[in-house]
């Protein structure tokens, strides 16, 4: 059932976001117990926005994406002010070029790295944030940009202020007793071209072990493969499997939908979602 969603909109458009799955399940999500929330994998953030506004909690967020946290941080603090965007292929290209100048010199992680970051993904394709082996940034340009989408700016420093984000890999947060850990991990056999490496399924097995292993309430998201299944039940997680739509391809034909397993800890289907 979807519910609509009253927090604000994320900034970003993020390619494996999860705006369905909170728009779907967002009254069993606003039960889960917590004082944080906590995301080791943020991309878009779609469940931090709607689910810690609604419930006024602080969030720690963290990414192995240098620029996508740099971008956050400048939110945070007030100083990031939109520019405006053109909406041209030469436009695009030619913001890319700057973006790419200052990864070149050491300059992306200011304000005008964290300007340039969010319009390259409005304006990129289909949320794709992709970057070449020598760290470049290499999304083509997209065509989806909606001019009429005004984001609230002023909300988001409010929004933020108790927000942590850190720069990072998952193994190196701490949880604490009130946390509900939300892990949205790169897909197994999926897009896998985020940030420099790909997510390997040694990663995958590290993940849900170190998942399994925190004491406090945790849903972990992936693509229902055969390895994956099999290794969520060997660690005893309570699985689910929903089916969801995949986004990332150019064709619309392509989007159709897929399975997803929805691997819960110290959380159960039937008291929270069930009933939704
Ligand atoms: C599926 S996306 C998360 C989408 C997010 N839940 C949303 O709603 O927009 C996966 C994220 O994991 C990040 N990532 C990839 N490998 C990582 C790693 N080893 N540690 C932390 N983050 C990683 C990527 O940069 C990407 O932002």
């Amino acid at each position: 059932m979807k519910t609509s969603l009253l927090g604000p909109p994320p900034p970003l458009k993020w390619a494996g976001g999860k705006r369905w799955f909170v728009r779907r399940y967002r009254d069993a999500l606003l039960k889960v117990p917590c004082r944080r929330i906590v995301e080791p994998f943020a991309g878009g953030l779609s469940l931090s926005f709607e689910i810690a506004s609604h419930k006024n909690i602080p969030v720690l967020a963290s990414d192995i994406n240098p620029h996508l946290i740099n971008f956050y941080k400048s939110l945070q603090l007030k100083e990031f002010e939109p520019i405006d965007l053109e909406v041209s292929k030469e436009f695009y290209t030619a913001i890319r070029s700057e973006f790419n100048q200052l990864i070149t010199i050491g300059a992306d992680s200011s304000l005008r790295g964290a300007q340039l970051f969010w319009a390259l993904n409005r304006l990129g394709f289909n949320g794709l944030c992709r970057f070449n082996k020598a760290g470049f940034f290499n999304t083509p340009y997209g065509s989806g940009y909606r001019k009429s989408l005004q984001l609230p700016w002023d909300k988001y420093s409010v929004l933020l202020k108790n927000w942590t984000f850190q720069v990072g890999s998952f193994e190196t947060l701490e949880i604490q007793k009130k946390d509900f850990l939300f892990c949205d991990p790169p897909y197994d056999h999926g897009w896998q071209g985020y940030y420099e490496s790909s997510f390997s399924f040694e990663q995958q097995v590290l993940l849900a072990r170190w998942v399994q292993s925190q004491s406090v309430p945790a849903v972990l998201m992936n693509h229902a493969t055969p390895r994956i299944l099999e290794l969520y039940k060997s660690l005893g997680f309570n699985i689910h499997i929903i089916s969801a739509p995949r986004r990332i391809s150019a064709r619309s034909d392509c989007r159709e939908n897929t399975e997803e397993v929805l691997a819960m800890h110290r959380l159960s289907w039937q008291d929270l979602f069930k009933s939704v």
